[in-house]
């Protein structure tokens, strides 16, 4: 199946997690066997579709603002008998409120916007949980950011830069970054007191 998902998503320029940030993503899931996950930027489900695929125990809370991308993920989700196990949510992230604690949530989504979406769902991570953000390299764009010639994506970058940082030194955080893994992934796990 996702094999057709994937290289159709690819064709009509819908952006998926890369093979290499997928394998790593589905390994963390696997390692703190996460069953609880919330996953910001669902796109067509690909990714939601993966990690549910894993265990039936598994259950994926998904957003997605795009009422046409959310279409198809719904489809998608049911033609591979995963309705019972992924919730997608049509709605932009920031007006999502739940009480629900996940083992993990991998923030995929607008990336000028980490920095806020870690502070308003760190409450919904439980306190062994796991945060994963993907496209924390940025294509290598965060390297050389004087270099872009557009500013707004200049400034995108700067705030996943500055993101970087600021996670880096949070003191409440454990953070892991594996900037040669995908398009980048920042892991990030509570400091034990
Ligand atoms: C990189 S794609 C997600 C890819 C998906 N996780 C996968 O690997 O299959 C990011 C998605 O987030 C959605 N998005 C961006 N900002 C959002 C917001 N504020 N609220 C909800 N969805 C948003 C976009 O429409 C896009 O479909």
């Amino acid at each position: 199946m996702s094999e057709t998902l994937k290289e159709k998503a690819l064709k009509e320029g819908v952006p998926i997690i890369k093979d290499e940030g997928l394998a790593f993503l589905l390994n963390i899931i696997r390692e703190h066997d996460c069953i609880e996950i919330l996953e910001l930027g669902t796109a067509v489900g690909y990714s939601a579709i993966q990690m549910a695929s894993l265990d039936r125990r598994i259950h994926v809370d998904t957003l997605e603002k795009n009422e046409e991308l959310y279409q198809e993920a719904v489809e998608n989700i049911a033609q591979n008998g995963l309705s019972a196990q992924i919730t997608p949510y049509h709605t932009a992230i920031e007006e999502f409120k739940t009480d629900k604690r996940y083992d993990l949530i991998f923030v995929d989504a607008a990336k000028a916007q980490y920095g806020k979406y870690l502070e308003m769902f760190l409450d919904n991570l439980k306190s062994d949980g796991v945060m994963v953000f993907d496209n924390t390299v940025f294509h290598g764009l965060i390297y050389d950011p004087e270099s872009i010639t557009s500013r707004n994506l200049r400034n995108l970058v700067k705030k996943i830069i500055k993101f970087r940082e600021k996670v880096h030194n949070d003191e409440r955080f454990d953070i892991m970054m594996f900037d040669n893994i995908g398009d980048g992934i920042l892991v990030l796990t509570r400091r034990k007191k």
